[in-house]
């Protein structure tokens, strides 16, 4: 493990918009929108793991996990912008996302925000619980990190290469920072009962965040004129390749849930970094 350590640095991307068409993947809005979530779901969450992770950053005793975190923080930064930037070419194409993200929003910053705690037990039990939620969200980072570097189908079909780059650049981060989170969480308080709960919150909110998200944008897509969205679209677009597999998204439950879990066992960072030494995006949009 020690080899493949990598010191994690945020980079200047550059991602343009313009010419990427309101169906990303040519005829396939469904596929389109359900990617699309990611839009929705990241700017919020992605800066609460970075507000998270400054108050969580005073208990860290280990200068090179103190590091990683730091790394880790300014790549989520950069991340939960880049995200952002797509919203304002969604509007212009006539999808304005504002109600959801306004209850993304709400999610992030007032549910899982800061309460008003006393300094103490009661205060730290709030942020470890955090900790350990950001740990379990990162394990399906890394999942869909991996899964998007792989997902050639989509190059096949022709989807918008700008996309394509903007969601492998922040796959590959993903890839190559996925043992940040749960490193932290370990080193912080590892309790595996806290693991397996904080694990069965974040899935559950995750896929019901998702299919919402993936039904907002079918229906109010100015395009579409039957709007449907179901499961089997999502099982059937896994099977083609061009979403994840329920099978794959199936399997990696138990691999978070094993004792003997790590990141490193997931993903490939050398796959990774190589990908963002040749990206466009994340080298200014060369
Ligand atoms: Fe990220
Ligand atoms: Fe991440």
């Amino acid at each position: 493990m020690a080899s493949e350590h990598v010191a994690l640095k945020a980079r200047k991307v550059a991602f343009d918009w313009q010419e990427t068409p309101l169906h990303w993947v040519p005829g396939d809005p469904f596929t389109t929108h359900t990617i699309n979530v990611l839009h929705l779901l990241l700017p919020a969450g992605e800066r609460w793991f970075v507000h998270v992770y400054q108050q969580a950053l005073p208990y860290i005793t280990d200068d090179r996990l103190r590091e990683d975190v730091i790394g880790f923080i300014g790549q989520e930064a950069v991340h939960s912008q880049a995200h952002d930037d797509v919203l304002p070419h969604l509007r212009r194409q006539g999808l304005d996302p504002t109600p959801y993200t306004a209850q993304v929003d709400w999610f992030f910053e007032k549910l899982l925000g800061d309460r008003t705690l006393p300094p103490g037990r009661a205060r730290r039990w709030w942020l470890m619980e955090r900790v350990a939620l950001i740990a379990a969200i990162e394990h399906y980072t890394a999942f869909l990190g991996d899964w998007i570097l792989n997902a050639e189908e989509l190059d096949r079909r022709g989807a918008d290469p700008m996309m394509l780059d903007l969601l492998r650049w922040h796959g590959a981060e993903e890839v190559e920072h996925r043992s940040v989170a749960f490193e932290l969480f370990m080193h912080l308080d590892g309790g595996y009962r806290r693991r397996a709960r904080t694990w069965a919150l974040a899935f559950g909110t995750l896929v019901f965040l998702w299919q919402r998200g993936t039904r907002f944008f079918m229906e109010n897509d100015p395009g579409l004129l039957d709007p449907k969205a179901s499961w089997a679209d999502f099982y059937r677009r896994g099977r083609a390749g061009v979403l994840p597999s329920t099978p794959a998204v199936l399997r990696s439950v138990p691999r978070y849930l094993s004792r003997s879990y790590h990141p490193s066992q997931e993903g490939d960072t050398a796959q990774a970094v190589a990908y963002l030494a040749a990206s466009p995006g994340a080298n200014g949009g060369r």
